[in-house]
């Protein structure tokens, strides 16, 4: 069966190609991680040739296509998305099977004292978004990728991850697998791939993610009790890592109190605070671990501060290591996957200096840069030297699948997105993820109605659009529905247009649009149908607070009355709304009336929802 590229499914005997803990050269990669080496990187070496890792070519290893290396920021073993294309997943029972395997997994995980921490107090959304990742990986069907805000990488950045709890939580996969996979080859082949990715996981911090004795999940959120400290990990303590004077170095981590370093060393950097960065460095060496060394140098690059580049590469922070762009340049569709690399967010802003330190030190250019800034020659010359680059999964974002498509989509470059999708090498037929719903959604939010056609025209999925704006634009609404564009009844819409959170404000036409488009007034946020979870999430997707708005069960009517959305409840009224509907707990929108804020005008609404004689 053909990979996505790769050209090798794993197989049963891969199990023993992968190094156990305890082996010499796993010994010996901790020595050489000891002393400054990345430690997937030490172990490769360590290996004969021919065993392990080491024996993937570049081809089967999307992290070391060429041309692609520099942008991975995690060994990812034996490729990432090594199942797609093998039949494992319908061989092993679909998603049923999924579904019992994550239950499984997370059944250990909540009994295990040492790895519960790590984990936020309520695991949910946490379990429902890996029956997503499990699926995708065990090479099903792309919704994962379609909606997951992170890889693996950043996902576990700042997570304590010691090589024992790596071990715990493989030993967990492992006994899950022997529930759910009948076929020992199968599940050697799972095991041995997972042992991989989470020898990769296995933190290199010094510094505790949170400060001791405080009740939250380190470098999480509303996380519990003790974590256990990363300091005894193996590895951890890399020369040169060290604060000034005998103070303890201050912890780093992307949420919770380690995140206020990484954004006072961002905002130093942008502001070209050679001084206060040193020392910002200093305090808290983990800065300088890839991930946030790179987005650090992302806010230098930026501002086009090109004494920073030069002090961070002095420093060692590679030119290269990509960064996820915010969201407001972007767009939500592409929140945290499109990363850019510091020399591609140089050229963004047209920062010259910068990108000249860049190119000075060896920057690179690729084809997601030359999608996302639509330089058509360029990108049309590394596609006639190696075609499968069109739809080459980033390594940056691991085990998701964004490609040079979605990065065409969110630079807003039309040219360059008809040219990857009309190029020869590019082949649907071999990837059941390239459904392009998340590019779809990125072209509709920027209201391009030709990026949307050329998507729909090379077949996206617009039955997976979701809930958004598209409901209003007079050329994109169309066209979406003619292709099976539509709002479902799970209520995922009542949330994007009916409760005042996230700034919204009553928008009488943005609810008749999407009225017009499937909503029904009678449909109750968070109806299981579909899973859909919160405001504009994709279909599929289940946030934290999921089961709790799926247990209130309420009409939109409810979350109208309460935001004091006027002509929003006099639109619901004439589509036929229930002021008498009750939610689980039996109260009427005019008992969620009593919960509004004090600006909203009781009386008018009132008004409104009272009973017509
Ligand atoms: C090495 C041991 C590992 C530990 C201790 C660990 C721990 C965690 C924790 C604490 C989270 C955050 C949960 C949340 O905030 O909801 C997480 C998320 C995740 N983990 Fe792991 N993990 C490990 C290995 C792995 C491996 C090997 C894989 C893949 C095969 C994996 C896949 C994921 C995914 C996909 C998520 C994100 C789910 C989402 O989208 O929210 N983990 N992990």
């Amino acid at each position: 069966m053909p990979f996505i590229g790769e050209t090798r499914r794993a197989s049963p005997g891969m199990d023993s190609r992968v190094p156990k803990k305890q082996t010499t050269a796993g010994k010996k990669a901790r020595a050489a991680a000891r002393a400054g080496e990345k430690y997937t990187t030490a172990l490769r070496g360590q290996l004969p040739s021919g065993t392990g890792p080491a024996a993937m070519s570049p081809a089967t290893d999307p992290a070391r296509r060429p041309g692609l290396a520099h942008r991975a920021l995690m060994d990812g073993g034996p490729g990432w998305r090594p199942f797609r294309g093998t039949g494992l997943f319908r061989r092993i029972g679909g998603q049923q099977a999924v579904d019992r395997l994550v239950d499984l997994l997370y059944e250990g995980i909540s009994a295990d004292a040492q790895l519960r921490p790590l984990f936020p107090r309520d695991l949910a959304g946490s379990r429902s978004r890996q029956k997503l990742f499990f699926a995708e990986w065990l090479g099903g069907p792309g919704r994962y990728s379609e909606q997951a805000h992170a890889g693996l990488r950043h996902t576990h950045d700042g997570l304590p991850i010691t090589a024992a709890l790596a071990d715990r939580w493989l030993g967990h996969l492992r006994r899950a697998l022997e529930a759910t996979v009948t076929a020992g080859d199968d599940r050697a082949a799972i095991a041995a791939v997972a042992r991989c990715l989470a020898t990769a996981l296995v933190s290199g911090q010094v510094a505790p993610a949170r400060p001791a004795g405080r009740g939250r999940r380190p470098g999480g959120k509303g996380g519990n009790n003790s974590a256990p400290s990363n300091n005894s990990a193996p590895g951890n303590s890399a020369p040169g890592n060290s604060a000034p004077g005998n103070s303890a170095p201050r912890p780093v981590a992307w949420c919770g109190i380690g995140a206020r370093s990484v954004a006072r060393a961002r905002d130093l950097a942008h502001r070209g605070d050679a001084a206060g960065l040193g020392t910002a460095l200093a305090q808290a060496p983990d800065l300088l671990l890839p991930s946030y060394a790179a987005a650090i140098m992302q806010a230098a690059a930026l501002a086009g501060r090109a004494e920073i580049i030069a002090m961070l590469l002095e420093r060692g922070v590679g030119a290269d290591h990509p960064f996820f762009l915010p969201v407001n340049v972007t767009g939500m569709a592409f929140e945290r996957v499109v990363f850019v690399t510091p020399l591609c967010a140089a050229r963004m802003k047209r920062r010259r200096a910068a990108e000249a330190a860049l190119m000075a030190a060896g920057a690179r250019e690729d084809v997601f840069t030359s999608a996302f800034l639509g330089d058509r020659d360029s990108l049309a010359r590394m596609l006639a030297a190696d075609p499968g680059l069109a739809q080459a999964a980033d390594p940056a974002v691991d085990v998701l699948a964004v490609t040079p498509v979605d990065h065409a989509v969110a630079g807003g470059q039309a040219g360059a997105l008809r040219l990857l999708l009309g190029h020869a090498g590019l082949d649907h037929a071999v990837d059941p993820a390239a459904g392009y719903a998340r590019a779809l959604r990125g072209a509709a939010a920027q209201g391009s109605a030709e990026m949307a056609g050329l998507l729909l025209a090379r077949g996206a999925d617009a039955t997976r659009i979701g809930v958004g704006r598209w409901v209003l634009h007079p050329v994109l609404a169309p066209l979406l529905a003619s292709h099976g564009a539509a709002i479902d009844s799970s209520g995922a819409w009542i949330g994007a247009s009916c409760t005042g959170n996230q700034g919204r404000t009553d928008d009488p036409d943005y609810v008749r649009a999407l009225l017009r488009h499937g909503a029904r007034a009678s449909d109750r946020r968070g109806t299981p149908s579909g899973e859909q979870g919160d405001p504009g999430s994709a279909p599929g997707s289940a946030p934290d607070n999921a089961a709790g708005i799926r247990a209130l069960n309420a009409t939109a009517l409810h979350y109208a009355a309460r935001a004091g959305f006027l002509r929003t409840i006099e639109v619901l009224l004439e589509h036929g709304a229930d002021p008498g509907a009750r939610d689980s707990r039996g109260r009427t929108p005019l008992d969620w009336l009593e919960e509004a804020a004090p600006s909203v005008s009781r009386a008018a609404v009132r008004e409104l929802l009272a009973p017509r004689s």
